[in-house]
């Protein structure tokens, strides 16, 4: 598809690959808002359809696909130079995980803003992270790269039950277990050692991480770099659902937590950006509050994912899809906040496995006060399972409101209006969405 190459939109701002959710395809939206002609540069466009805001987003927003391999970094800069060529190219970004390197390198190679590549590796790799973490004093959990099951279990030993057993370069909580038993281990172990490959065709590094099981309540640090100056927009409550898997459940913004505690959260992600080498851009640190403090769960080189952008734009006007898009462009942000709300977010998951016949209430939902999204990504006659990452949720609500605790009893309210009906069926554990 290519719609238009129109001369009233010179510049070019390439994505290339996106998260499978609505909120990956808002940046497409904001960079053509800004009147860039947006390119999509994917392996596989059509993966993207499913998602509830495709329709629009690749109607309108999206000026041209490029179909490349974009897990080669040679590839994807290919790709680009015939718009580098014509002096066209203005940036090139990504809004999933599995191509933050790649896409650091292609920038690199061109000139374009973006993270420097050894950030970007760092960022992206659980180990590497945890690695820079350490060294520079940051509190981490324990953890250790098993490669063999002996290794894994003595490991886990050292560190005590329960713990966590997860893959290096995964996304959305994909395998992350705690286990609570040798056993459990063994079978983390060999669930995530036993594939070769993530979840878009990437080589995985081999074996898994144990890491010490950190107890408490979970937050998220969102910051921006931008003009060798680091803006921390705040604190994210985050929700979690039940174990042995981690999947995210709900967001809350701002956080409403103690001034105290969001300031310690937030100088421990500062200190965990350095120790990275986060050089450009948004930053979504993740942090557990413990009985000991905070300690460093994940240091994600890129804006926060989920609704949490949806989250900080109701609450403070700020537009962190748009204003990132202007770094990648090399243009200033405008991170002033023009409101003083609060957000939430809650997720819909399945009790059970089968198959989907309807998910009821949503006009409900839509009623109760401060509603402002209910998003359907699940339709009838899916295969869904009890949620074991977040890939596995059939859908969410957003609610504002003055304070967070206002925000928060909406979308919970909002949730307990859906009602996911559900054929058990024989045989579908395992599926997903
Ligand atoms: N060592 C740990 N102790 C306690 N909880 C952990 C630990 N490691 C991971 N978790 C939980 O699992 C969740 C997912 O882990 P992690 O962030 O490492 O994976 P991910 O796939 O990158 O997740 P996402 O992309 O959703 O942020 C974390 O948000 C946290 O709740
Ligand atoms: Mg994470």
């Amino acid at each position: 598809m290519t719609p238009s190459s129109s001369p009233a939109r010179p510049g070019v701002l390439a994505v290339v690959e996106s998260q499978l959710s609505n909120f990956g395809l808002t940046p497409l939206r904001a960079a053509h808002e800004l009147g860039f002609h947006v390119v999509l540069v994917s392996n596989d466009p059509d993966r993207y359809r499913v998602v509830s805001l495709a329709q629009e987003v690749f109607a309108r927003h999206i000026d041209e696909i490029v179909r490349t391999d974009t897990n080669s970094v040679d590839a994807v800069a290919a790709a680009l130079e015939p718009f580098r060529a014509a002096g066209r190219l203005r940036g090139v970004m990504t809004v999933t995980d599995y191509n933050i390197p790649i896409v650091a390198e292609v920038a690199a190679r061109l000139g374009l803003p973006g993270l420097s590549p050894q950030s970007a590796r760092t960022c992206r790799d659980k180990l590497l992270m945890r690695q820079a973490c350490a060294a520079a004093g940051v509190a981490v959990p324990g953890f250790h790269q098993a490669t063999s099951e002996e290794d894994a279990l003595a490991a886990a030993d050292r560190f005590g039950y329960p713990c966590v057993v997860k893959p290096m370069t995964e996304s959305a909580s994909i395998g992350v277990t705690l286990c609570r038993t040798p056993a459990e281990v063994r079978d983390a172990y060999r669930e995530i050692s036993g594939k070769p490959t993530d979840f878009r065709g990437q080589p995985r590094r081999p074996g898994a991480l144990v890491e010490e099981y950190l107890i408490g309540f979970e937050v998220s640090v969102e910051s921006v770099l931008a003009g060798g100056e680091r803006t921390f927009l705040g604190v994210t409550d985050k929700a979690l659902g039940s174990h042995p898997h981690f999947v995210e459940m709900g967001d809350t913004f701002p956080s409403m937590l103690s001034p105290s505690v969001r300031e310690e959260c937030t100088e421990l992600a500062r200190r965990a950006l350095e120790a990275v080498g986060h050089d450009f851009g948004a930053a979504h640190v993740e942090v557990k509050m413990t009985e000991k403090g905070p300690f460093i769960v994940e240091v994600n080189g890129r804006m926060p994912g989920a609704e949490i952008t949806q989250l900080i734009r109701e609450a403070t006007g700020i537009y962190l899809q748009r204003e990132v898009v202007r770094l990648h462009a090399g243009q200033p942000a405008d991170l002033t906040a023009t409101r003083s709300g609060a957000a939430a977010s809650r997720y819909l998951a399945a009790r059970e496995s089968g198959t989907l016949t309807s998910i009821d209430g949503v006009d409900l939902a839509l009623r109760v006060p401060g509603v402002v999204d209910v998003d359907l990504e699940a339709h009838p006659g899916d295969t869904v399972r009890p949620a074991e990452s977040n890939l596995d949720l059939l859908g969410y609500v957003v609610a504002v409101g003055d304070t967070t605790g206002d925000a928060v009893r909406r979308a919970e309210a909002a949730l307990g209006q859906l009602t996911p009906r559900i054929e058990a069926s024989a045989g579908t554990r395992g599926g997903g969405r």
